[in-house]
């Protein structure tokens, strides 16, 4: 079990470089088996998703190694398609190898992927995408059996732009007879560098970044013994959380490898704040003002719209901005976990439904809290460094599942925060 242990009141000054993001790294590792060539990866973070993720590869034959800053991923003796039941029930991401397994040898075995921290999360859009290409799925003792033997391109309407069901279905339609078309897919910035990866594996993708991503079935040939070479997009969720912190503390932050067209509906409501935000080719830079107004509207959506996965830090935010801000939640219900422990170091909101209502207080006061998931464990951090006196944020492992050493980079930009005991923990 670990903790951070927080003493508020330095206001963050300095530059801090964004790492790779988990999001897109994940894919692109699964989508990694599909490689004829091998493959260098730059920038993917070190994190426990991806190391569970480049154990579930090795356990079906996919070598892997440090290769300086890169990891080198070789694929061409993958010999397995059963997914190991453990590893697949730790991670969620887990499920993304559905769609590459299926393209590479034509059959996939994977468990239900394991337990939910923010709400349910079905993976019916995945399942019925994957149909749709004509795979044959069997439900059997919490295994999900598929034969994809016949794989025929599909004209296939997501009901939801799901980010992971786009992605499953991307990759098994490279192996398809013939051409797919996902309408109403997921834009986010993970599928178009997702969509990078696959075409400079030899793959026929287009459309992505758009809600229609064509894939013409079939792949290039690509020189078996020269490394492919891809550089992990910036982790835009680390920068949005990094620029809350800055203006949280009252201070002023430059961001490197940060891409602000990534980030501009957080960096729209930075400056509603009261921030004064700069954003040049892959930097940000952010000044806080002396008191946070508030944000009149938050409302989570699929991108372009607000993420999801900043809604608990610009909470954290909202509730020492003057005024009342309203955050409305629409992608996950149950993601106001972080709300309750916030109380206890002093915030004030009503929630009704996926709806809040924070009235912005003065002052916040350190206590002992408990992170409940990823995002929530980032904003208690957050909240922590703005209070007066210390913060203890408990089960910080959580935290550890989607940034790299938060706590180190914080301390760059000259925060007083320190870890206690270790950081190893199976996903819940
Ligand atoms: C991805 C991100 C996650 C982010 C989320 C939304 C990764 C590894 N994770 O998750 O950090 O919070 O996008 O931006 O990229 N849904 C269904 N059926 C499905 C799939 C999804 O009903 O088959 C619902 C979910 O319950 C949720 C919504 O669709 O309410 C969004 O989920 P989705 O876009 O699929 O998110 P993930 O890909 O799981």
């Amino acid at each position: 079990m670990a903790s951070l242990i927080v003493t508020g009141g330095v206001p963050l000054s300095g530059t801090a470089r964004v790492s790779g993001a988990k999001n897109a790294a994940l894919p692109i590792l699964a989508a990694s088996i599909l490689a004829r060539s091998p493959i260098l990866l730059y920038d993917c973070p070190k994190l426990r998703d991806v190391e569970n993720m480049l154990s579930i590869l090795a356990a079906l034959g996919v070598k892997h190694e440090p290769a300086g800053e890169a990891i080198l991923l070789d694929a061409s003796r993958a010999d397995a398609y059963v997914m190991p039941q453990g590893l697949s029930k730790a991670l969620r991401s887990s499920i993304f190898m559905l769609g590459p397994l299926i393209a590479r040898f034509g059959s996939a075995v994977c468990t239900f992927p394991g337990g939910c921290e923010i709400g349910h999360r079905p993976i019916d859009l995945h399942l019925r995408g994957l149909s749709m290409l004509g795979v044959r799925i069997r439900e059997e003792h919490g295994l999900i059996l598929c034969d994809g033997s016949d794989l025929t391109g599909a004209d296939i309407h997501l009901d939801y732009p799901s980010v992971g069901a786009t992605e499953n279905i991307m990759m098994a339609a490279v192996a398809a007879k013939g051409d797919t078309v996902i309408r109403n897919a997921a834009r986010e910035p993970e599928i178009e560098d997702l969509a990078a990866f696959l075409r400079k594996i030899g793959c026929f993708v287009t459309g992505d970044g758009t809600s229609t991503v064509v894939i013409r079935g079939g792949m290039k040939r690509t020189d078996p013994h020269a490394p492919i070479a891809h550089r992990v997009m910036p982790d835009r969720i680390v920068a949005g959380t990094l620029l809350c912190a800055a203006a949280m503390t009252g201070g002023e932050i430059a961001l490197d490898n940060a891409v602000p067209t990534h980030i501009a509906s957080a960096l729209a409501k930075l400056r509603e704040a009261g921030c004064t935000v700069t954003a040049a080719e892959n930097r940000v830079f952010l000044r806080a003002p002396k008191r946070l107004r508030e944000i009149k509207l938050i409302e989570t959506l699929p991108y372009p719209g607000f993420p999801t996965d900043l809604q608990a830090q610009f909470f954290a935010l909202c509730t020492l901005a003057e005024g009342t801000s309203i955050i409305v939640e629409n992608v996950f219900e149950n993601r106001f976990k972080h709300g309750p422990e916030l109380i206890r170091m002093g915030a004030s909101y009503t929630q009704k439904d996926r709806t809040v209502i924070l009235r912005g207080v003065s002052r916040l006061t350190g206590a002992r809290v408990t992170a409940k998931d990823l995002r929530g464990g980032a904003a208690l951090t957050l909240a922590g460094l703005a209070a007066e006196g210390e913060t203890t944020v408990e089960d910080a492992e959580l935290i550890d599942r989607g940034y790299e050493r938060l706590e180190e980079t914080l301390s760059s930009l000259g925060a007083r925060i320190r870890r206690l005991g270790s950081t190893a923990k199976e996903e819940p």
